[in-house]
């Protein structure tokens, strides 16, 4: 459900516009001037649709006080001037009055769409770039196909699931896939990636904030979340989810209710919780950085990515598709992988998976200069069988020593922050290195940050 705002001071068209957009589901809230929508919170709408020629301010005016909300604008003139001036000024369309209903209904359902799908910072931006073939999941292998069983059941359910694999085995991309065949597919699915945000702010981010919660909150902010309302929230890296906003989450998913941050009120929200990481999350939980009931909430069903080393002919398939996706970017036909190639690709590791394939192969389209693809311009090793044997075992492990000392040592005076600059990587590395060497933050450092 959206919430739409009507600006406009004909009484009769108001109550039309009304009637019309609650019969399509919307809640509505009207106003008949400019100065009277003043007194309502941007953060209320998803959408607002106003006259052009109003009494006092004319409807362009709404632009700033709704400065993230979209402004349609509704000019009885549909003199082409007018309408053309108010896009100018930023309204994102102008609709003719008096207006035809299904018109109304599709610039409305148009608007909405694009703006759940701009709404939300880089996070989301960056996601849309991107071309998923959700449709087009690879995978004839039976540990594929026994998993694409599961997500055709699954799909049509509201249940949350817990989807895990080794990095780049395509988590994601299982995640669109259930939201895809699921009956919320007409509603956003929004991605989280909760390695990606900092801490503080990821609370923030997914839940909302109330104006006033902290210093620099100058207007309510809607969460992820919300913007989820109706469809789904994917988050990646679930295990780096700071212990306040799992505990929101789990009163979203028993409740369907989520609290900005520095409000009391709950609002009622229907989304569908999806999560992934490529943790052992049982083990988080055991060393207490993972809540045990939040744990089992989202583990309705477990979702295994096999990696790629495991999906037997599928590896070439992906390697064709993604070789034909990189000859049309770049622009160069008739490419094709070498035999020599492809037994190299069969006996390699990789460790990255599916999206290491994917790389390799671009790769090597731009450096192949005729018509095959040779092995060595695939730069992989394939003797390298498992990663250990990629470093020297010895070196490794006094590199973990070190590192496990120098943590001990100087966790209590230093925040996170300054002990992986010290240690000269980032702090996400630094939070995976701590739980693989078994090294939790100590109670005083956590709330250092
Ligand atoms: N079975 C598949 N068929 C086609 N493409 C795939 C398949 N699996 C993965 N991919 C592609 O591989 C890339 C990586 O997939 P995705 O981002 O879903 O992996 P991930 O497990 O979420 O990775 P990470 O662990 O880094 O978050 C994407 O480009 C995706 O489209
Ligand atoms: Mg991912």
């Amino acid at each position: 459900m959206s919430h739409i705002l009507i600006v406009e001071d004909e009484p009769v068209i108001r109550g039309a516009l009304r009637k019309l957009l609650e019969r399509h589901d919307h809640s509505v809230a009207e106003a008949e001037s400019v100065e009277q929508a003043h007194d309502l919170d941007p953060a209320d709408f998803d959408l607002v649709i106003s006259d052009l020629r109003l009494p006092g301010a004319p409807g362009t005016e709404l632009m700033t006080r709704f400065p993230s909300t979209p402004v349609l604008i509704m000019t009885s003139y549909a003199s082409l001037r007018s309408a053309v001036d108010a896009m100018k000024m930023g309204a994102v369309d102008y609709i003719a009055k008096p207006f035809d209903h299904d018109e109304m209904v599709m610039a409305v359902d148009r608007i909405l769409k694009e703006k759940h799908i701009s709404r939300h910072n880089d996070v989301m931006r960056a996601d849309l770039a991107r071309n998923w073939p959700v449709t087009n999941i690879i995978g004839d292998s039976d540990p594929m196909q026994a998993l694409l069983d599961q997500v055709r059941k699954l799909a049509s359910t509201d249940t949350s699931a817990l989807i895990r694999g080794e990095s780049g085995t395509g988590k994601e991309l299982i995640a669109r896939s259930l939201h895809e065949h699921s009956e919320r597919r007409s509603a956003p699915i929004i991605t989280v990636n909760c390695s990606a945000i900092a801490a503080e702010q990821l609370e923030a981010e997914l839940f909302g904030v109330e104006k006033g919660a902290f210093e620099g909150a100058h207007s309510n902010q809607r969460g992820l979340a919300e913007s989820a309302d109706g469809g789904t929230l994917f988050l990646d890296d679930v295990d780096h989810l700071p212990v306040d906003a799992q505990a929101r989450l789990l009163r979203l998913l028993e409740e369907g209710e989520i609290r900005r941050v520095g409000s009391l009120a709950g609002r009622k929200i229907n989304v569908r919780i999806i999560v992934a990481t490529h943790n052992d999350l049982a083990a988080c939980v055991q060393r207490g950085d993972f809540r045990e009931d939040l744990f089992y909430r989202l583990n309705v069903v477990e979702l295994r990515l096999p990696p790629l080393r495991e999906r037997g002919h599928d590896l070439q398939q992906l390697a064709d598709a993604a070789l034909e996706r990189a000859c049309e970017r770049l622009g160069r036909p008739n490419l094709s992988i070498s035999e020599e190639a492809r037994d190299a690709m069969q006996r390699y590791y990789w460790p990255g998976n599916v999206r290491e394939l994917e790389n390799a192969i671009e790769r090597a389209a731009i450096l192949a200069e005729d018509g095959a693809i040779s092995a060595d311009l695939l730069g992989i090793d394939p003797s390298a069988k498992a990663p250990r044997q990629l470093a020297d075992p010895q070196e490794e492990l006094s590199l973990e020593d070190y590192f496990a000392r120098f943590v001990l040592e100087n966790q209590d005076q230093m925040t996170e922050t300054e002990l992986a600059r010290k240690l000269g990587i980032s702090r996400k590395c630094l939070w995976e290195r701590r739980q693989r060497l078994g090294i939790p933050r100590s109670k005083q450092a956590s709330s250092g940050g």
